[in-house]
């Protein structure tokens, strides 16, 4: 690093996610993250409450995780996957098939969880176009999702809060359903399955899949909902001939306390997409699993499904991916994720009541406290640089998805952060 003064350096000239190079929120020069804690370029550790975007899952700088990628690193990093195979990739592959629903038996690998969903879009159109039936090839999905920022996928965020409205006139019309208020542990409601089912009744005929982040929606709200919604969801899919796409890209690998959040409805998806934790947040990777029905369906008569990055399946990442999935299930995950549940359960729900705070919910090892009104980002992340915890809000939410192994104590770092912080909104003018 040559810059004199990096940090200004990077606020001159680096784009960091969803900011203006006008008015940049100030960024943190982190020097090194070990377990769970992020240690500044100031010497100051920050107790780690994010999982980086839910990928950390076994916090910084694991043991396991670092040998494999400097055992893969001695064999090679990279080498194309056209024409050529590996055993990471196929080590993968098998674990990956191995630990999801039956039905799903292929796997695509692409770079990042958006390109993910790129691709199963593609394969639930080219699956309908090979059946001899293009028209079904818009996709339907509820109000209030998050599944990435490439086009295809910001087609099915949200449109409203989905971060993406400007693009509205160059994306392709999807249809949305309401997003189900039905919470999660409650039935669905009349009213939730009546305007969902209504919206697949009448298009189902140009319908390719129902695209859904299951049980947790992440980035569009950190909203909880209704299993049995889920599972209506699929039932409907299934009886009008629509493919079911799940995007556990958030809440594969046990986040949820499930290792697959499409486990807590019984619901098995016909298009599976992962990502973020699948390398335990060392290598960015991502997955799309197929049934046997949607993969044969592409290749009838010739056809070949229409993708192929460059660092498709690359060896270093699909490496760490093993080395991650067996860490994870050899290890006490359903236990630790169970703990923090009870733990910020306790810690976060007292927090319901002050005056700042509209909803506190927590589902697995995800807290949520949801505020009256969007709060100020800068502000309230500087709070808690200062009271050595790293959480990073956004609009209304403050939210926590630390690694599993966090100890009890950190965790109640963390709580107690978040309560301190409710009284600095209490001072503070909303912004950015
Ligand atoms: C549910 C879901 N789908 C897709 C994505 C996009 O993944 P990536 O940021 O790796 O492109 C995200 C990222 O937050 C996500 O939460």
């Amino acid at each position: 690093m040559s810059a004199r003064d990096p940090v200004a350096f990077d606020r001159d000239h680096i784009w960091h996610p969803y900011t203006s190079m006008a008015d940049p929120l100030p960024a943190y020069l982190v020097e090194s993250a070990q377990g769970g804690r992020i240690r500044l370029a100031d010497g100051r550790e920050l107790v780690d409450g994010m999982a980086s975007w839910w990928c950390a899952i076994h916090g910084y700088s694991h043991p396991v995780l670092d040998q494999a990628i400097r055992d893969q690193l001695e064999r090679m990093t990279h080498v194309m996957f056209g024409g050529i195979t590996h055993p990471p990739a196929i080590g993968l592959a098998e674990r990956l098939i191995e630990m999801t629903p039956a039905p799903l038996q292929h796997v695509f690998f692409s770079d990042s969880g958006s390109v993910s969903v790129e691709v199963a879009i593609k394969m639930v159109i080219q699956y309908w176009f090979a059946a001899g039936r293009p028209r079904k090839s818009r996709l339907l999905t509820i109000r209030g999702g998050y599944h990435g920022d490439t086009f295809g996928a910001m087609a099915v965020c949200d449109p409203v809060n989905g971060m993406h409205e400007q693009f509205r006139p160059v994306l392709p019309e999807h249809l949305f359903a309401p997003r189900p208020e039905s919470r999660f542990g409650e039935p669905a409601s009349r009213t939730d399955l009546d305007a969902f089912e209504s919206v697949i009744r009448d298009h189902h005929e140009e319908l390719a899949a129902v695209v859904l982040e299951p049980i947790v929606q992440g980035a569009g709200g950190m909203w909880f909902y209704s299993a049995d919604f889920l599972r209506h969801v699929a039932a409907l899919c299934a009886e009008l001939d629509v493919l079911l796409v799940l995007d556990e890209i958030a809440t594969g690998f046990g986040r949820t306390g499930e290792l697959f959040a499409c486990e807590h409805a019984g619901v098995v998806p016909d298009v599976m997409c992962l990502g973020k934790a699948l390398t335990g947040g060392t290598v960015s990777l991502a997955a799309t699993l197929a049934s046997g029905r949607v993969a044969r369906g592409i290749s009838a008569d010739g056809g070949v499904l229409m993708h192929g990055p460059t660092f498709m399946a690359n060896p270093l990442a699909t490496a760490a991916a093993c080395a991650s999935i067996d860490l994870l299930q050899d290890g006490p995950w359903r236990d630790r994720v169970h703990a923090l549940e009870s733990q910020l359960q306790g810690e976060l729900e007292p927090l319901s009541t002050h005056p700042e705070v509209r909803d506190v919910r927590v589902l697995g090892a995800i807290g949520v406290v949801q505020t009256r009104s969007p709060v100020p980002v800068a502000a309230l992340q500087r709070h808690f640089v200062d009271e050595g915890v790293w959480i990073r809000p956004f609009g209304d939410l403050v939210y926590l998805m630390p690694p599993y192994a966090t100890p009890p104590a950190d965790v109640t770092r963390l709580t107690r952060a978040i309560a301190s912080g409710l009284d600095v909104l209490g001072r503070t003018a909303p912004g950015p």
